[in-house]
């Protein structure tokens, strides 16, 4: 399973980049507006500053609502580098403008899906990836997991080759989780990718081991 970083925070992309544990990075305006960048030309270098840390695709996310609108942005941000992915909402006009810059080679990821029917329907417009929000669902007492495993289900079923990027992932069960179900990328901040390496016994067997050789030689 790949991993995509959740933020615009250029520090915690370097960071994860330097791990080497990182496939790419997604963005969207909230994420872009907590790191203060603001001003069309700050965005769009802010953009191609991550493309420059990162090996792998950076999501940049549209913010016109109108067909029209959604193409002429998503060229502009596809044409900054060759790294970026569009980022377009599952609406009416959304999955029309997805469909248009898939038959432009124009790669996408429909964002803001929360059933298996959106899910269905950017697959069918030619999204590049559908991103199913966990959390969001969890905080409204809906199973965000089961959503994955439904549209995972869905896309092998049929044969489709949309890739389904787990999103809005908050903690290190939903990861275990997305592993489980075999969804192609999470996509989190880098403290529950993290979490994955915790465990007692290797913090305990690693203390035995170094005590145990400094025993010997002091
Ligand atoms: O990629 C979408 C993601 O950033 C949403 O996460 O935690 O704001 O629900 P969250």
């Amino acid at each position: 399973m790949k991993f995509f970083l959740d933020t615009a925070n250029l520090a915690q992309i370097k960071e994860a980049q330097e791990l080497g544990i990182i496939d790419g990075v997604t963005t969207n305006p909230s994420l872009m507006a907590k790191e203060g960048i603001k001003g069309e030309a700050n965005i769009l270098k802010h953009y191609v500053d991550i493309c420059e840390i990162v090996d792998g695709d950076v999501s940049a996310e549209v913010i016109s609502t109108d067909y029209e609108g959604m193409i002429a942005e998503g060229e502009k941000l596809a044409a900054l580098h060759p790294q970026i992915v569009v980022k377009v909402p599952v609406i009416k006009e959304g999955i029309k403008a997805i469909k248009y810059l898939s038959k432009k080679g124009i790669r996408t990821n429909c964002t803001l899906v929360f059933t298996t029917g959106q899910a269905l329907l950017a697959a069918k417009a030619g999204a590049t990836y559908v991103s199913p929000f966990v959390g969001r669902l969890d905080d409204i007492s809906h199973d965000g997991m089961e959503l994955i495993g439904q549209i995972v289900d869905m896309f092998n079923y049929y044969g489709m080759g949309t890739q389904v990027l787990a999103a809005s992932i908050r903690n290190t069960m939903h990861i275990i989780k997305c592993i489980e179900l075999g969804a192609d990328i999470a996509t989190c901040p880098l403290e529950p990718i993290l979490g994955l390496l915790k465990h007692p016994l290797t913090e305990s067997g690693l203390k035995k081991f170094l005590e145990d050789y400094h025993k010997l030689n002091g």
